[in-house]
């Protein structure tokens, strides 16, 4: 099976990449096949809502997204988006990569293509922020949850961890590679 991480931290080593580095190492251990993007890497247009892909199915941009972003989430079987929150949202970069998957919505929804049919995918979200407040991540959980319905991959779980701010607060998390054993036994 092919594991691809999605990790939406503009910092190169924090905590989102920790968490993500975590996961992927299990799932590679288990004899899957892993690949990561970061956002922050990829240069994309924003989606301009112009209606292409309702009609057509595709992209009117030509980039990254295209080249190399559609073709991976489509080959996946497991997606693991990882990600700080930033104003108790998605950061910038990630969210315009999630908008551009109208493209799969599109053809989902309107073309009703289902070209996903024979495959099990499963979303995971693993997300980070420096506050303790109780609605902390209902953002990026339901941002993540229309994501990996637009692709057709069951949203499995979200493991979210608050008052995690400075760059290596994630490594001396008490109960992390706990957290991620009993992930992993998910997939
Ligand atoms: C632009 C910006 C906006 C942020 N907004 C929030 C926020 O709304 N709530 C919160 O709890 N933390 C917020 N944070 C803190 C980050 O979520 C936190 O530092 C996180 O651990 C960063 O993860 P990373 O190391 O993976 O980038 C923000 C940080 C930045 C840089």
């Amino acid at each position: 099976m092919l594991v691809l991480g999605i990790n939406g931290s503009p910092r190169p080593k924090g905590n989102s990449q920790y968490l993500m580095s975590l996961f992927m190492e299990a799932m590679k251990a288990k004899g899957n096949d892993i690949q990561v993007l970061d956002a922050i890497k990829l240069k994309i247009n924003p989606c301009i809502g112009c209606g292409n892909c309702e009609t057509k199915g595709i992209c009117i941009f030509k980039d990254d997204f295209t080249n190399i972003f559609l073709p991976a989430v489509i080959k996946a079987d497991i997606i693991v988006l990882g990600s700080p929150i930033y104003f108790y949202a998605f950061p910038a970069l990630i969210k315009a990569l999630i908008d551009r998957i109208q493209v799969l919505w599109s053809r989902k929804y309107r073309l009703k293509m289902d070209e996903f049919k024979d495959r099990k995918r499963k979303g995971v979200l693993l997300a980070v922020g420096a506050t303790q407040g109780k609605d902390l991540f209902d953002g990026l959980k339901l941002t993540a949850r229309y994501f990996f319905d637009a692709a057709d991959i069951k949203y499995e779980t979200a493991l979210c961890y608050r008052g995690i701010d400075e760059k290596d607060e994630m490594k001396n998390h008490p109960i992390l590679h706990e957290d991620i054993k009993n992930l992993i036994q998910k997939f």
